[in-house]
């Protein structure tokens, strides 16, 4: 099937690199030239695990082709996904001129029966003013139809979320868009058997909104519980633990730390929150999950002050930047809010991350930076672990000890078991449970 992916951004062109590799002809639309040319050299614009090899896979196949021409899409694609930006406006309401804009483009050029589908994560009813946009500017034989077809990838791993959904949803009032879907997955479809979802375009549009203000609670839900387990001597990994063994709670997505990031969690809250608001029914379960999240931050530092008392003229080494591991995102990534803030304190910060250093340079200029993890510690008076990436796991404790100034670490990610590091020598804090301290001298 030829397929247009209109916005090669993380969404976009994952999913242009995993359909051409399905066997599709895919044409990848975006009007950022520079990154139009990145990735016609088989360069990816961004950090993916495994992106690169499908990318350049399909480019010498000749099934995947790049262009900065949005009407080209418009012409090639028998299914032309909408995966342009939806930013937050100040007030939390997603703006959509960007999803406007490209239907506008689209409906211009359209040829022969067409399904224009939404997969950037839009608030719901998007889809009525798309159908009604390209109702308005298209040739009045225009055949196409508008269904929602949201993207569940997590960033990190998301080559193998998009071969691999747990459920493909699509949302459209028309049998006929719908088949062309199901054609064009298919070969997803027969391989692993997963749910192909059929649902109207507003409910579509709400799975997506829904499946992320869902984790975005569970976590602010385990944070809020790592409080409690700090004000009683609870153990935050244990209770998680114990209530994931509800297989109607399940373990996925209750991890304490410092808060969830990345460009869509966040977002997608607030989004939600605001269509809600709109819609007269409000949300204020979201604005409570929205705080108990900003508020870890504030937690975290404070356990760092705890650590070393005054932040004025210490030196603070911190472990990871990016929002998560196996990415180099740092769109609303927690580390950075915690690193300005350490530097306006008056801390020294010496950063390490695996592959979010080069992003990370232009957004914290009071920062200094360390090639590996051990030489960021040396000299630190507090080791702040910021991102559970899996090197961190490895290190080896004895030589990270002999390379700190006083041997304390707060864990945001809850990486390590706290007796084991209090007998590496370590005061070690982490969220949720009790602070580990070695033992004092006979
Ligand atoms: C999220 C969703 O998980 C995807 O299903 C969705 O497709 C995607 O948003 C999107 O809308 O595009 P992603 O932003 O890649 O994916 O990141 P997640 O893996 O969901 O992690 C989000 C944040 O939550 C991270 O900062 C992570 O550290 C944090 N988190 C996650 C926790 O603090 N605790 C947990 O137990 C799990």
């Amino acid at each position: 099937m030829r397929v247009s992916i209109v916005g090669t951004g993380h969404v976009g062109l994952v999913t242009a690199a995993s359909l051409a590799h399905l066997g599709h002809e895919v044409l990848g639309v975006d009007d950022d030239a520079e990154k139009v040319a990145t990735i016609a050299r088989g360069e990816t614009p961004f950090h993916e695990p495994g992106l690169q090899e499908l990318l350049r896979e399909g480019l010498d196949a000749g099934r995947l082709r790049v262009s900065p021409d949005v009407p080209e899409a418009a012409r090639f694609g028998e299914v032309v996904f909408i995966c342009v930006g939806t930013p937050t406006k100040p007030t939390g309401e997603a703006n959509l001129v960007q999803v406007e804009r490209v239907s506008t483009v689209i409906a211009r050029a359209l040829e022969g029966y067409t399904v224009i589908a939404e997969k950037s994560t839009v608030p719901v009813e998007t889809g009525v003013w798309v159908r009604r946009t390209i109702e308005l500017t298209a040739a009045p034989d225009a055949e196409f139809d508008v269904a929602s077809n949201p993207e569940f990838l997590r960033e990190g791993r998301a080559v193998h979320d998009t071969l691999n959904p747990d459920r493909i949803v699509v949302g459209t009032s028309s049998a006929r868009a719908m088949e062309r879907l199901r054609e064009l997955y298919a070969p997803i479809l027969d391989r692993t058997g997963c749910p192909f979802v059929v649902t109207d375009l507003a409910t579509a549009e709400l799975i997506k909104h829904a499946s992320n203000a869902f984790l975005a609670t569970k976590v602010s839900f385990i944070n809020a519980i790592a409080d409690i387990c700090e004000r009683t001597g609870a153990d935050v990994h244990e209770v998680a633990r114990a209530m994931g063994l509800d297989p109607r709670i399940g373990p996925a997505f209750l991890g304490a730390g410092i808060g969830y990031g990345g460009a869509c969690l966040p977002k997608d809250v607030a989004a939600f929150r605001h269509k809600a608001d709109e819609l007269g029914v409000g949300f204020p379960l979201l604005e409570e999950v929205e705080r108990v999240n900003m508020a870890r931050r504030e937690r975290f530092i404070e356990k760092i002050r705890s650590a070393v008392w005054n932040l004025e003229g210490k030196r603070i080494a911190m472990w990871g930047l990016a929002f998560k591991p196996d990415t180099d995102d740092l769109r609303n990534a927690p580390a950075i809010e915690i690193a300005r803030r350490l530097s306006e304190e008056g801390a020294d910060v010496v950063a390490y991350d695996p592959v979010a250093m080069p992003a990370s340079k232009p957004l914290l200029f009071a920062a200094t930076f360390a090639p590996t993890a051990l030489e960021a510690a040396q000299g630190a008076d507090c080791l702040a672990i910021c991102t559970e990436w899996e090197e961190f796991r490895g290190v080896d404790l004895e030589r990270l000890r002999d390379a700190m100034a006083r041997p304390a670490i707060v864990d945001g990610r809850n990486m390590f078991d706290p007796p084991a590091m209090a007998d590496a020598g370590f005061t070690y804090a982490s969220m949720g449970r009790p602070t580990a301290a070695p033992a004092p001298g006979p």
